[in-house]
């Protein structure tokens, strides 16, 4: 498989009056050309802030600390999106790399009409377009998402929520981008629209080759779609593999915690388990474990939380990884650092 985008060891932290949030704890990760990616996590686990680091967008008071973000171009040349200038970045924005923001319906504004954002999107990043290049591909990406060109000419209002977010993947497909990145995209959707919105994304793959990488709480919703999977706790990444291995043999507790609590159809509900407690604050210098405090292996003392062991990922199969150092013995398994 070819990389696209490499994350290596990046960290990002937010400098408050009461300390440093530490919101991307060494995040290390490749996405590969053509995959469909699942970041998941419970709120706060720093999947916004890994979506903006990619694209190198953090803002005050937030900062990158450390790391390199590397996009492979399709010259497989590697370049470092955290060393280009504004122009050179902007470049990449939208023509490779493309967003749909979390709670992006919002972001659509009210006093413009729809073709007046996809002309103000292109503007922003080329000049190479004319207006009526520019609605003519506007109309191409809107059947993408089967929406009829007469859509254009309606403000935000006029359209349903499920009608924005087509609107909004639309405007993301407008450049051909590479990948798009899409930051809990069906959250505020009813459930038919989000499977709706899924199958629509998951042709749109299929039809043009677009790398998807999904960052959502819900992997109820993703996980029937993507191909991979990265679990975020607490800013790290827990865990990483393909689904299926990941379902079938989870090798991290905080996982396993929130595959125990995703309801189906056919389920007693009354089965479901919510993980104890809450995630930490993050404003602190862990001396254990991050998870820990939630971990029933922690709290049947059947594990000490070693945070130096913890500092490492350790290959459980093939390419799925753990944080979770207590795993090996668990299993009997041997599990092997990382690269080690
Ligand atoms: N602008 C900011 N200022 C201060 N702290 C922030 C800021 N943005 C995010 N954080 C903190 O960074 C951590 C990660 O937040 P982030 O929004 O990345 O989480 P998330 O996984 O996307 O959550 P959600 O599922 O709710 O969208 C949280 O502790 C949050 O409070
Ligand atoms: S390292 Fe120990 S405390 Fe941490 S998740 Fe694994 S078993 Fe739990
Ligand atoms: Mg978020």
């Amino acid at each position: 498989m070819n990389p696209l985008i490499e994350i290596k060891n990046l960290t990002i932290d937010f400098v408050l009056n009461n300390g440093i949030l530490r919101a991307c704890d060494n995040v290390s990760f490749t996405i590969n050309k053509g995959e469909i990616i699942g970041v998941i996590g419970e709120s706060g686990s720093g999947k916004s802030t890994l979506a903006s680091g990619i694209l190198n967008l953090v803002q005050a008071p937030g900062k990158i600390s450390s790391g390199e973000v590397y996009y492979y171009t399709e010259n497989n040349e590697k370049v470092n999106l955290l060393k280009l200038n504004k122009n050179d970045l902007n470049n990449y924005r939208w023509s490779e790399i493309s967003t749909v923001f979390q709670a992006a319906q919002n972001a659509l504004n009210p006093v413009l009409r729809i073709e007046e954002h996809f002309l103000e999107t292109v503007y922003a990043h080329t000049d190479k377009m004319s207006n009526e290049e520019i609605l003519k591909k506007a109309e191409k990406v809107l059947s993408y998402v089967r929406l009829d060109k007469s859509v254009l000419e309606y403000y935000p209002h006029q359209l349903s929520g499920g009608m924005k977010q087509r609107v909004l993947i639309a405007l993301s497909l407008i450049l051909d981008p590479k990948v798009i990145l899409l930051d809990e995209p069906t959250t505020a959707l009813d459930v038919i629209t989000q499977w709706y919105i899924l199958d629509l994304l998951k042709q749109i793959h299929n039809d043009l080759g677009i790398t998807l990488i999904f960052l959502t709480h819900d992997i109820s919703v993703i996980s029937g779609v993507i191909d991979r999977i990265a679990v975020m706790y607490a800013g790290e990444i827990v865990e990483y593999g393909k689904v299926e291995d990941v379902f079938n043999e989870t090798s991290h507790p905080y996982t396993k915690g929130l595959l125990d609590a995703i309801p189906t159809l056919h389920d007693d509900i009354t089965k479901r388990k919510a993980i104890p407690g809450s995630p930490p604050n993050l404003i602190q210098d862990f001396k254990e474990c991050k998870f820990s405090p939630r971990c029933y292996m922690y709290l049947n003392e059947e594990c000490d939380g070693d945070k130096k062991k913890t500092e490492a990922l350790y290959k459980v199969n093939g390419n799925q990884c753990t944080r979770c150092y207590k795993y090996g013995e668990l299993t009997s398994k041997e599990i092997v650092k990382e690269g080690a």
